[in-house]
Parts: structure tokens; C-alpha cells; sequence
């Protein structure tokens, strides 16, 4: 099972700190399902990273709008917009490995380290297949409006953004996609089973697998529409008390902040609990966790219901 692979790392390596344990993970000859499972990990990492900074920088639209205006205003720089292009392919890796390992926990018969080493290489291809036109758009942007300076076309119109049905569609959605994980997860795999006493860890684990399938509508929809199709050339305030107008929207951002934010904390409390092995220390890393993770989805969730500040003049 892919949960497993750590365990074929060398313990040497895994004692030995977060960066010599990635090392010798490199290192380990466990073909393209050890490399898929570094990439999962680093990806899912990396992702984390990037939202902790986005949560934190669109919140300010509520707190501090002058300070939202101006860091969005960095994003246009070529830099951080390669950056932008990076973790489109960080996400759509992690979220279709998610899957392959989401399958294979969903049927365990099924797998097989030969079947791991195929489905991990599908996942690499599907990857760059999808990255490789993200990739063009966004880097023609890049090109067109943050090195030859041409000015972006137009501001996004309310009918861009929806209407009324967009609403009830984009409501509709999010429900459906929340009842169908909970039904799935209830209803549990096929295969040998093994009656398991129900912990906060089989909850958890259970969580990290139904989260994550509602995170490819939620994360994959959300870069589609606001790294893609409309860059970062025309995110400032106004889009963002635009979007929030609409009811939809502003249930949409929520539910992924709060399912993003849950599964990544707690990916990250499962990756430290591989690095960190003294008990106070791996105990003092789960609370600065769960502090962080509670101030930053609180956060969040004061600006998406307090909407956009007033700008001081
Ligand atoms: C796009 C859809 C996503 C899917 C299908 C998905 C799926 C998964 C799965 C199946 C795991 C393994 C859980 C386990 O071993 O118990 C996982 C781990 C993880 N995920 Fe996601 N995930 C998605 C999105 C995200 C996002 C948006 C973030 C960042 C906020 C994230 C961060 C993490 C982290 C940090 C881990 C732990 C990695 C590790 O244990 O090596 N994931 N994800």
C-alpha cells in the first residue's frame, strides 16, 4: 500500500532530519512509485505553503485592503508568476496521485507493485498532459502583459463572474459533492475487510481520502478559473468584492478553505510525524500545527463573510 513506502526507506535516513530523509528518499531505488510518492508528498507540501500565504494575503481584503492591493500587485512580477505556473503543476500532480492512491485504498486487491509503477507513470503523463496548455496560457500572459507591458484587455464583467443561476448551480454543486463523499466514505471499499475500531486516526484517515476527492472539483476549478482563465493581471480589489457579490461564490471559497486547509494541516502533521521522533518536540510541532491551522481558516473565514474593507483615503 502507498502508506507503506515510507517504511522501505532506510530508518537511518528517516531519523535523520526532514531534508537528509527526502535525500535518501531520492536515492531509493523504488523505481516511479517511490518517485511518485516524494513528489506527492513535496507537492502536497509546496501546495500547503502557497495556501498558508494566500489565505493570509486575501484575508487582508477585509483587514488591511490597501495591503491586499499591493501584494497582488507583486504577483504581475515574471518571478512569482513562474512561481504561479510551478504550483499549477504541483497541484494537478498531487490531486491525481491523490486519486491513484484513493483507488488502490478503495480496492486493495487490486494493487500490486507492478500496477503502482503503471498507474504512478499514468499520473505522471496525465500531469504534464493538462500542465502543458496551463503552462501556455499563463506563460503567454506572462509574456504579453509582465514583460512587453501591453495592457490586459478588460476588467471582468458581474456576468463573467454569474448570475443568479450561478448561485443555485455552484450551491447545488458543493452539496452534491459534499453528500456524495459522505455517502462514498459510509459506505467503505470493496475487498478483504478488516473490522477496525473507529479512532480519530481511521476518521482522519478517512477524511484525508473523502476531502481529497472534493478537492479536485473545489482546488482544480479554483486554478482553472482564477490562475487560467482569468490571471493574475485582473485579480485586485474590485474582482474580489466583484466575485464576492455572489452568494456561490463566496460558499464555494469556503467550503475550500476549510476542506484544503483541514487536509493539509493534518498531511502535515502525518509527513512531521515521520521527521520528528523526540515526544515533546513531535507533541509542541501538532499544537503549533493546530493553532496555525485554527488562526489561518479563522482568518479566512472573518473576510469571506465580512467581504471587502474600507480603503482609508
Ligand atoms: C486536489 C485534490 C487532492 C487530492 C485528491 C488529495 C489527496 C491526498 C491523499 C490521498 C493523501 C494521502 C493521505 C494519507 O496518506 O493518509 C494526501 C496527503 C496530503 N495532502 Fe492532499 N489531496 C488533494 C489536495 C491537497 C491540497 C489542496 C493540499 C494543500 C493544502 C494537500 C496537502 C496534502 C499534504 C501536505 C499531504 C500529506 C503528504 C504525505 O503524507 O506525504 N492536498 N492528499
Amino acid at each position: 500500500m502507498n502508506r507503506q513506502l515510507p517504511h522501505l526507506v532506510p530508518e537511518r535516513a528517516v531519523n535523520t532530519g526532514i531534508v537528509n530523509g527526502l535525500w535518501q528518499g531520492i536515492k531509493y531505488r523504488g523505481g516511479t512509485g517511490q518517485l511518485a510518492f516524494i513528489g506527492h508528498r513535496l507537492a502536497g507540501l509546496g501546495t500547503l505553503l502557497f495556501l498558508i500565504i494566500h489565505v493570509t494575503e486575501t484575508s487582508a481584503v477585509y483587514f488591511n485592503p490597501q495591503f491586499y492591493a499591493d501584494v497582488v500587485a507583486r504577483y504581475q512580477h515574471p518571478v512569482f508568476m513562474l512561481g504561479e505556473i510551478g504550483l499549477v503543476a504541483a497541484v494537478l500532480f498531487h490531486g491525481l496521485n491523490g486519486l491513484k492512491i484513493i483507488a488502490f485504498d478503495w480496492k486493495p486487491d487490486r494493487w500490486s507493485p507492478e500496477r503502482e509503477q503503471f498507474w504512478s507513470l499514468v499520473v505522471f503523463g496525465a500531469t504534464f498532459a493538462l500542465w502543458l496548455p496551463a503552462a501556455f496560457v499563463m506563460g503567454r500572459s506572462l509574456y504579453l502583459h509582465s514583460i512587453l507591458m501591453e495592457p490586459v484587455p478588460a476588467a471582468i464583467t458581474p456576468e463573467q463572474v454569474g448570475t443568479g443561476w450561478a448561485n443555485v448551480a455552484v450551491i447545488s454543486l458543493v452539496a452534491l459533492g459534499v453528500a456524495v463523499a459522505f455517502t462514498a466514505s459510509a459506505r467503505g471499499g470493496s475487498g478483504r475487510h478488516v473490522a477496525v475500531k473507529p479512532t480519530l486516526e481511521t476518521r482522519m484517515w478517512m477524511f484525508m481520502r473523502y476531502s481529497g476527492v472534493l478537492l479536485i472539483p473545489l482546488a482544480y476549478g479554483h486554478v482553472l478559473i482564477k490562475d487560467i482563465l482569468h490571471g493574475v493581471h485582473l485579480i485586485n480589489l474590485a474582482y474580489v468584492d466583484l466575485y464576492w457579490q455572489f452568494l456561490g461564490w463566496r460558499i464555494y471559497d469556503a467550503a475550500l478553505l476549510s476542506f484544503a486547509l483541514a487536509h493539509g494541516a493534518y498531511g502535515l502533521k502525518q509527513v512531521s510525524e515521520d521527521y520528528v521522533h523526540a515526544p515533546l518536540r513531535l507533541r509542541l510541532t501538532k499544537y503549533a500545527i493546530l493553532a496555525g491551522w485554527l488562526i489561518i481558516t479563522a482568518m479566512g473565514a472573518i473576510a469571506l463573510v465580512g467581504g471587502v474593507g474600507a480603503t482609508q483615503s
